[in-house]
């Protein structure tokens, strides 16, 4: 009840919005840094997130910002300086390693924990003796705190619980007319908050990963220890070091699974575990691949700067849906990696399943008559387990519910034979004659078949798979092979291998040549390109086999390497 009052009677603000790109409009600079003197909240951008700012030498001040966020009192603030030589007059004992943290990463995504001196009130720090100070890397907020004169603390500008606000228009959102202003300096860089180091122990502790590597930090300062916070669920009566890690970032309606592992091993791992009402939250490359699902991508799995700018994004995103679950795809923890990783994890309550599968999958495509069984061959020598997509898709087609539903849905129930077998030639007549229902039997089979191949590539106990597929790459089934192969053979070839295999004339096998993608539509989409014009069989065979070994050799290398 009381908390529903204080709601109703937090001070409905008249909230003023400035734009600032840079700081060159010294008028709008003086205003907002006006709000911050005299003891108002300013919503501020930074390079990480957005702060909402307010005079940290001010109790009264910084009790709004606890008030405005919803925030526990005993959840300390950091302090914003415009450069380094504003420590000493809040911080006590300055060690050498500051100023040389400070040289090398400010301004930008680095607050150090250092000991307070008296003037800083214990509002601002949660009753804590020490305090985190920061230089942000955006030029129009350093320039209104040095216009204020005052230190500024801000934590990030989101109710408390909701992820962190990484443009001017998510701060609207949660802060309209509950603060005095917002200054609109663009989307932030980083997208995720800074990295707090203690540099009040020895040796230097990392208490939250953010967008300055670790790596870099032990680069400066050699040995840099991890607090338990940032990887692992803190258990009853156990306290992270930064009271703020024992918060839940965001809480989705739907639980949350991260999946860890390798790129391509957790796409299939995530394939096959998440239900068909599951959100998911994957790299840029796997976007095609779940089709069936409500889809944020996280940036290329090779990106993390984008998975950074993303993460908060991907996460508010699943407020406005109603997914029963949502999976993500995490990145290793390199880099922005361990920043990244933790703020799923953390969203996620810390739970995680590990994908890795120790499989190695190769795609063969390319269009009919091109030789794609030589190479299959090859690899079935080698033990793999062959999966064809088309005999998947005939098999479902009898016996996966999920997918018949769908079709009579699309279709009707004429194309059902008396005894409940699809009439794939009744089929074939509706879609070849409209190309609004082609699209839409093509969803459906995208949304159904890559989920029951990642299935079978997870049931098989073979660690080679060679995925057979003619529109492996639109099915978006190429991005989870660890290798795509494109079988290519000239015309005249594959014309006479098709009248011999199929027995048909000459005119009927060239029309079904041209009515396939060419040879430069398969090749410019795969990994690799195996020629297949040899004029024997044995011939082939031989050339197969030295192909695949290559490409095993070269996976081989690869993990070695990891
Ligand atoms: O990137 C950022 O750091 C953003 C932008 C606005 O600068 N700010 C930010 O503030 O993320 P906030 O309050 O959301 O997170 C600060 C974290 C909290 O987890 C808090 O518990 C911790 O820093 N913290 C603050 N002072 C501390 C101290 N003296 N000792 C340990 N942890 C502290
Ligand atoms: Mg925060």
């Amino acid at each position: 009840m009381r908390a529903a009052k204080l709601k109703k009677e937090e001070r409905a603000l008249e909230t003023k919005w400035f734009t600032l790109r840079t700081p060159e409009n010294e008028e709008s600079i003086a205003q907002a840094a006006d709000i911050l003197r005299r003891g108002g909240l300013l919503a501020i951008p930074t390079e990480t997130v957005y702060g909402l700012g307010a005079n940290g030498l001010d109790e009264n001040a910084v009790l709004h910002i606890f008030e405005a966020k919803g925030r526990p009192q005993d959840n300390p603030l950091i302090l914003h300086i415009p450069d380094a030589s504003w420590l000493t007059c809040y911080c006590e004992d300055v060690p050498e390693a500051a100023y040389r943290l400070a040289e090398r990463f400010w301004p930008g995504p680095l607050t150090m924990i250092l000991k307070k001196k008296p003037c800083v009130p214990l509002r601002t720090t949660g009753g804590l003796e020490t305090v985190g100070m920061r230089c942000p890397d955006h030029a129009v907020t350093r320039a209104i705190i040095e216009k204020a004169g005052v230190p500024i603390a801000a934590p990030s500008a989101n109710t408390s619980g909701r992820p962190s606000c990484t443009t001017a228009e998510h701060v609207r959102e949660d802060m309209w007319g509950k603060i005095d202003g917002i200054v609109d300096g663009g989307a932030c860089e980083v997208g995720v908050e800074s990295t707090i180091i203690d540099l009040t122990v020895t040796p230097p502790q990392l208490l939250r990963p953010g967008g300055l590597p670790l790596e870099s930090l032990q680069d400066a300062l050699g040995e840099v220890t991890v607090d338990k916070a940032v990887t692992q669920k803190m258990g009853e009566g156990e306290k992270p070091r930064a009271p703020g890690m024992k918060y839940r970032h965001y809480a989705p309606k739907a639980p949350v699974t991260v999946v860890t592992g390798g790129a391509k091993a957790s796409a299939r791992y995530l394939l096959t575990h998440a239900s068909e009402d599951a959100g998911v939250i994957c790299f840029d490359e796997f976007v095609p691949l779940f089709a069936g699902h409500i889809v944020h991508p996280l940036g290329a799995s090779d990106d993390k700067r984008a998975q950074a700018q993303h993460v908060f994004d991907a996460l508010r995103t699943f407020d406005e849906t109603n997914v029963g679950e949502i999976w993500a795809q995490c990145p290793d923890s390199k880099g922005l990696g361990l920043a990244i990783g933790n703020r799923l994890k953390k969203a996620a309550g810390f739970h995680t399943e590990a994908s890795d599968d120790g499989k190695t999958v190769v795609g063969i495509t390319g269009g009919t008559g091109a030789g794609k069984t030589s190479l299959l061959h090859a690899l079935e020598r080698e033990g793999a387990c062959i999966l064809d997509c088309d005999k998947i898709y005939h098999e479902m087609l009898e016996s996966d519910e999920s997918l018949r539903k769908a079709l009579r849905a699309a279709f009707g129930g004429t194309i059902f034979r008396a005894d409940g077998s699809v009439d794939v030639h009744a089929l074939g007549l509706i879609v070849f004659q409209d190309a609004e229902k082609l699209a839409s039997l093509d969803a459906i089979v995208r949304a159904h078949v890559p989920r029951e191949c990642a299935r079978r590539m997870a049931e098989s106990n073979a660690k080679l798979i060679g995925l057979d597929a003619i529109k492996l790459i639109e099915c978006g089934l190429g991005a989870i092979c660890d290798a795509t192969v494109a079988v290519t053979a000239p015309e005249e070839v594959r014309v006479r291998r098709i009248m011999a295999r199929d027995g048909i004339t000459e005119d009927y096998a060239r029309s079904r040549v041209a009515a396939q993608q060419s040879a430069e539509y398969f090749r410019a989409r795969c990994d690799r390109e195996f020629v297949n014009d040899l004029p024997t069989a044995a011939e082939a065979a031989a050339a197969a086999e030295d192909f695949i070994h290559t490409i095993i050799k070269n996976f081989k290398e690869e993990t070695k390497h990891e």
